[in-house]
């Protein structure tokens, strides 16, 4: 049967009544199912253990979501032995065959959309956009990745060989093996369904490692695939702590790739055991990391200086700058760097904070540890820069921290080389256009940024000269669609694995050439 072409999902408008209302039903029928334990699912088998991870509320502390089994080195060994086994069977399934289970999973997930968004409200702290906003590019995964592995299985369409006489060449894509799967807890639903679907439908089996403080949305996720009927093996859930099982995996000579998103820290440690050999591995193991950023937005003189503060405030405070594309800089030209900065503390002061499920604009951040990383940075830009608004906790029985505006910041402040991964926002004045972005590519990372102006010359200029792997010509930085931006950075923000992008089920595959004598 004809498969419609890729499309994004569209976004939900939270303005009509009857939307509203769909997510406060889905909130109710969550809210009923909290508290519930959850098995680690290893083959075919479902395994209660007895250590847990309490998951809980960020906006709420008294509020559980659930309590998710733990698994420990031999267990996280066991779903080692079941992924092996069914990548034997797995790898020969049909392309097509395995992008339909995608496409079944995409269907249910669009049917029930905000039961996956309520959860994420509950669990991860995120407003009803954010929510929406990740579920619908959870979705665009699944669509835009089965397509792409059915694209990459025609011979003719993957990489055309050129010809010669006597001989019938082919070039196939053919899966890697094992996969250890790590996603962050920010986009708790889409990343987590990205690393995996390109994992599994390229042909690999995976290990799901859940980000532990967003385990029960995953969960959700691998209950989907499995209700669509994918076979027992191919996605082993196995949440437990990154030094007891995410080193013993890595490290796991069986062990083929590794994909993960989240911090430097990590994704440097990573990098670093994967490259060693362990006794009895045939292979190089494969890194994909998808790690921060210290995103900023430039504006020059020229610009359209409203649109310019909108943008800032929303690539610095959407889900309270808990994103890898958070625009936690901005730096603006001299000339209209006042107009700009009391624009943006003035929207700023507009974000209401509040419980998710209540809608408010700017709710918590995830835990005790990055609440107080933050506020140990928001202690730091006291010392570095001017404090224009925000700057202490929010009441709420949550994780609630003003959304926190610097001004006059110097380039070299911790504040505008270091993620914070939170809501704050250092502000930086340069002298004209080329200035700033050279202050812009002074960090280690280089995964979005946005330029405002309406100087042609300059714009391409910027186009070549700011390094980045998403780049954004008078827009916000954050918000990159499946398809259309692929998604991925320079530097110390990752492998530029390109998440989102005809180049990225390449990452999950190796090729082989046949070439047969006529
Ligand atoms: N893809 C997201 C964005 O662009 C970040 O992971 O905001």
């Amino acid at each position: 049967n004809e498969l419609k072409p890729y499309a994004n999902e569209p976004f939900t408008d939270f303005g009509m009544q009857a939307n509203q209302e769909a997510m406060e039903t889905a909130i109710a029928q969550i809210k009923s199912e909290l508290g519930r334990t959850y098995p680690l699912k290893i083959g075919v088998q479902m395994i209660e253990t007895e250590p847990k991870i309490t998951s809980i509320n960020p906006g709420n502390l008294d509020e559980v979501i659930g309590f998710v089994s733990k698994a420990n080195q031999e267990l996280a060994e066991q779903a080692m032995q079941a992924a092996l086994a069914a990548f034997e069977t797995w790898k020969q399934v049909p392309a097509r065959e395995r992008a339909e289970y995608l496409f079944k999973a995409a269907t249910l997930m669009r049917e029930r959309k905000h039961e996956f968004s309520a959860l994420m409200l509950l669990e991860a702290g995120k407003n009803y956009v954010e929510a929406d906003v990740d579920t619908a590019e959870a979705i665009d995964f699944l669509e835009f990745y089965g397509r792409e592995m059915i694209r990459l299985s025609n011979v003719n369409e993957a990489q055309p060989l050129a010809k010669i006489p006597g001989e019938d060449n082919r070039l196939t894509y053919i899966p890697l093996g094992v996969g250890v799967v790590i996603p962050p807890w920010n986009f708790p639903l889409a990343i987590c369904v990205g690393m995996t679907a390109a994992a599994i439908v390229s042909g690999n089996t995976v290990l799901l490692k859940p980000a532990s403080t967003t385990p029960v949305i995953a969960y959700k996720f691998v209950a989907l695939m499995q209700e669509v009927g994918l076979p027992p093996g191919v996605i082993n859930y196995v949440p437990g702590s990154g030094a007891e099982i995410g080193d013993y995996l890595t490290s796991h000579p069986k062990t083929r790739f590794v994909s993960f998103t989240g911090s430097k820290e990590v994704g440097l440690r990573i990098n670093k055991l994967a490259a060693d050999t362990a006794p009895g591995q045939i292979w190089i193991k494969r890194v994909i990391a998808e790690m921060g950023g210290k995103d900023g937005i430039v504006v020059d003189e020229t610009a359209d200086l409203e649109a310019a503060a909108v943008a800032i405030v929303a690539s610095a405070f959407g889900f309270q700058g808990q994103k890898c594309s958070a625009g936690s800089r901005a730096i603006i030209v001299e000339a209209v760097y006042d107009e700009v900065a009391k624009r943006v503390v003035e929207l700023t002061e507009q974000l209401q904070i509040g419980l998710p499920e209540h809608n408010f604009a700017a709710g918590p951040v995830i835990d005790n540890i990055s609440f107080a990383r933050i506020l140990d940075y928001i202690d730091i830009g006291r010392e570095e820069g001017e404090l224009l608004t925000g700057g202490a906790k929010a009441p709420g029985n949550g994780y609630y921290i003003q959304p926190t505006v610097f001004g006059d910041v110097d380039v070299k402040a911790r504040l505008m080389q270091e993620e914070i991964f939170g809501p704050v926002l250092a502000l930086a004045k340069a002298q004209d256009w080329r200035e700033a972005i050279a202050m812009y590519n002074d960090t280690e990372f280089g995964l979005t940024g946005s330029y405002f102006s309406t100087d042609n010359d300059r714009i391409a200029e910027a186009l070549d000269t700011i390094h980045c792997g998403n780049l954004y010509i008078n827009r916000k930085c954050t918000g990159a669609l499946v398809g259309v931006h692929p998604f991925g950075g320079f530097n110390m923000s990752g492998t530029d694995s390109k998440a989102g992008g005809h180049d990225y089920l390449l990452l999950f595959t190796q090729a082989k050439l046949t070439s047969r004598k006529r």
